[in-house]
């Protein structure tokens, strides 16, 4: 599995393994195409190809967008049996919010898919995977988890004996 960089680890087992496997998800996309950092468009490529790089990123949209929804509904469930919106609900709601923010982004992407532009939307999805790993794991989900292990901590600390 792809490493994770280590200001990016929560220390959650579960949430980590997710964002190794999104990291991943990352780099298969890009290497659906052959230059994706500077082609301007997919015209310079013959028709087979333009059509199997059009195939396999649909195939590799399908697989993120179903890992979107799972470890969206993984961290939601996590701050649901933690009971997290009843104490931190501004924290809690902007968490959500921002997952809701994703999504969409992904779907707006996807739907202009167009297979001679096929490298401009790799190139917008990495973008705006990178932003996920970087603000939003970096932001919410590192708060999420500190937030967990400070609960568990006033557990304890209030536990008898
Ligand atoms: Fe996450
Ligand atoms: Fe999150």
């Amino acid at each position: 599995m792809t490493d994770l960089p280590p200001a990016l680890e929560t220390g959650n087992y579960l949430i980590d393994d997710e964002h190794r496997l999104l990291l991943g998800i990352m780099g298969n996309l890009r290497r659906v195409c052959v230059d994706p950092a500077s082609l301007d468009s997919c015209r310079g490529c013959d028709h087979q190809r333009q059509n199997a790089c059009e195939k396999e990123v649909v195939s590799q949209l399908g697989d993120l967008f179903a890992f979107i929804l799972e470890h969206f509904s993984t961290e939601e469930r996590i701050m649901r049996d933690a009971l997290m919106s009843m104490t931190d609900k501004a924290l809690c709601d902007a968490h959500i919010e921002d997952h809701a923010a994703i999504a969409q982004k992904v779907q707006e992407i996807v739907s202009r898919l167009d297979s001679e532009q096929t490298v401009r939307r790799i190139r917008e999805l990495d973008t705006l995977l990178r932003r996920w790993v970087d603000n939003h794991i970096g932001l919410h989900d590192l708060m999420l988890v500190r937030w967990l292990n400070n609960e568990q901590g006033l557990v304890k600390a209030g536990q008898p004996g």
